[in-house]
This record gives C-alpha cells, structure tokens and sequence, in this order.
C-alpha cells in the first residue's frame, strides 16, 4: 500500500544481477503487511556517494551484493559487530542520515542448521575459501566448533580465512576422511548454473552428516541429490536465502515476515523458470 507520506524505497544493489530473487520476496512481504514500501533490483556500475543517494531518493535501506559488500564499507557511519569481523556486509539502514551495515548472511546459515540435530563433535568440511566461506567460518567459530577443514582450489585464498582463526586444516582434495563428517558445506559455485557440479561421493559418508549447499540455482544441486539418494539430512541454499531476506526484512521494519508454502513454490518456480 503506497502512501506518499510515508513511504520509503528498498533495494539491492550489484553488478552484475541477472535474475535476483530479493525483489520477489522483499515486495511480497511489503504487500502481505500493507508497508508503504518498494524494493527494486538496482544494477549498478559504481558505488560513490550512497549516504547522498539514499538520502536524495529516500530510501530505507538496501541489500549489498557482489561485488560491493565489501568496498561499500568505507561509507558507512556505523558497522555490526559480525559484520566488521568477517568485513562484508549485505544489508544497510539508512536512518537519522546514519548508514549502520549488517550481514545476515551469517544468521541465515545459522538459521538453515535450525531443528537439525548436528553432532558438534564431528569434523566440518567447507569446500571453498571466498566471502561465504569466511562467514561461515566465523560462525562456526563462534559456535566453538574444533574440527574445520577448508577445502579449496587454490590455497593461497583458503590461507587468508586459515591464518586469521586458529586450527583450520587445508585440504586440495576431499579424501577419505569426509566419511566422518558432522556438517559438509558446499560455499564455491560449483553446482550453480552455469557451472560444473561439485561432483562429491556420499556414499561412504556416515549417517548422521548434514549436507548443506548454500547454491540455490538450482535448489536441487547435484549434491542435495547425492545427499538424498544416500538418506542424508540436507539443507538448501534457498532455506539460507530465505533467511538473510527474514532478518534484513526485520532490520528494516522490526517485523519477522511468515514464510508459507505457497511462497516457496512461487519462488522454486521463478528460479526454474
Ligand atoms: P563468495 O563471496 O560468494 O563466496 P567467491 O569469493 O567468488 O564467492 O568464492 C567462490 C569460491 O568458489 C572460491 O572458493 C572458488 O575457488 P578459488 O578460491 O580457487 O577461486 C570456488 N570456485 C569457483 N569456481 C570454481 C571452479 N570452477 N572449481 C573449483 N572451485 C571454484
């Protein structure tokens, strides 16, 4: 419900952004609780003078998204406190001409492993060593989780995440030891569309292991299907998604929007599509 008085603008901004579902959720939520509201994809080539923009355009606030969550930190007036450790942010409110950055990426993750039993004791592996790794990591860390193994391509970029925690293995490939594996957690692209699968064996992986692919084009990567066919838990990349969208929604309006079935297949369906 548009009033003019009050409404204040939403938006992602990256570059690029093909075909991000934050629009669809973020607005669908804006009608449901009849907020004077709208949120637009905003691909953009630069980011100079936001505080301005956001000001000038009156916007509310806006997700931050690759390439940006990093390089839009030097504008902020204000940073949480996750956020300035793993320097990257996705959400931002603009209030009193003050722009405090949040991620909620990592609440998301965290709120995938809701309600599923998680052996803490066991082995971690993360395969990848870029920005959604690095916040993962932090969260496991925070979680005191002992046994973190990064897997990744090239090892110069797991060693920048290694050397800033202590005792995280490295690994080139996935051997044998996955078998023993608590949480296995997909971070690269692989799997994503338009790039090769991961291509993982989880056949001899033990039963209590908890596959998590944070991909969510498509929801159903080729590691949820392994993970399936061998009667694993498994945690999409859409739950994750979902997530981040739920908490930046109630950093903005105080609200934690509901998330139905019905919403979820619109979703599935425009990822599909
Ligand atoms: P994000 O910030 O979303 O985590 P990123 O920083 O681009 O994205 O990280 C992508 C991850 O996917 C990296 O770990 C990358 O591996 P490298 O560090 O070796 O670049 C991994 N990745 C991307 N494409 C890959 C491929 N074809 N094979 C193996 N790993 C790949």
């Amino acid at each position: 419900m548009i009033n003019n008085e009050s409404f204040r603008a939403l938006g992602i901004i990256g570059n690029p952004l093909k075909q991000s579902l934050s629009p669809y959720l973020h607005n669908y939520w804006i009608r449901q609780y009849k907020i004077s509201s709208y949120y637009l994809p905003l691909s953009i080539k630069r980011i100079t003078h936001i505080k301005r923009s956001l000001k000038t355009l009156n916007f509310l606030g806006l997700n931050v998204t690759i390439p940006y969550k990093k390089k839009i930190i030097q504008q902020l007036d204000s940073i949480d406190k996750s956020a300035k450790v793993i320097n990257a942010v996705n959400t931002l409110l603009y209030k009193n001409n003050n722009i405090k950055g949040y991620n909620t990426d990592i609440i998301g993750f965290k709120k995938g492993l809701i309600n599923k039993k998680w052996d803490k004791e066991r082995p971690v592996i993360i395969f990848g060593a870029g920005g959604a790794a690095e916040a993962i990591v932090y969260f496991l860390k925070s979680e005191n989780i002992k046994d973190i193994t990064i897997i990744n391509r090239t090892k110069n970029n797991a060693e920048k995440i290694i050397k800033r925690y202590e005792s995280i293995k490295f690994k080139h490939k996935a051997e044998e030891y996955i078998k023993e594996a608590g949480l296995i957690i997909n971070t690269t692209s692989l799997g994503m569309i338009g790039y090769p699968d991961l291509n993982l064996k989880l056949n001899k992986v033990n039963k209590e292991a908890i596959i998590y692919d944070i991909v969510y084009n498509p929801v159903n990567t080729n590691l949820i299907k392994e993970a399936k066919k061998n009667k694993l838990t498994t945690i999409t990349g859409l739950e994750m998604f979902i997530e981040q969208a739920r908490e930046s929604f109630s950093i903005w309006f105080n609200i934690q929007p509901k998330v139905n079935d019905k919403l979820i297949t619109n979703i599935k369906r425009s990822i599909n599509r």
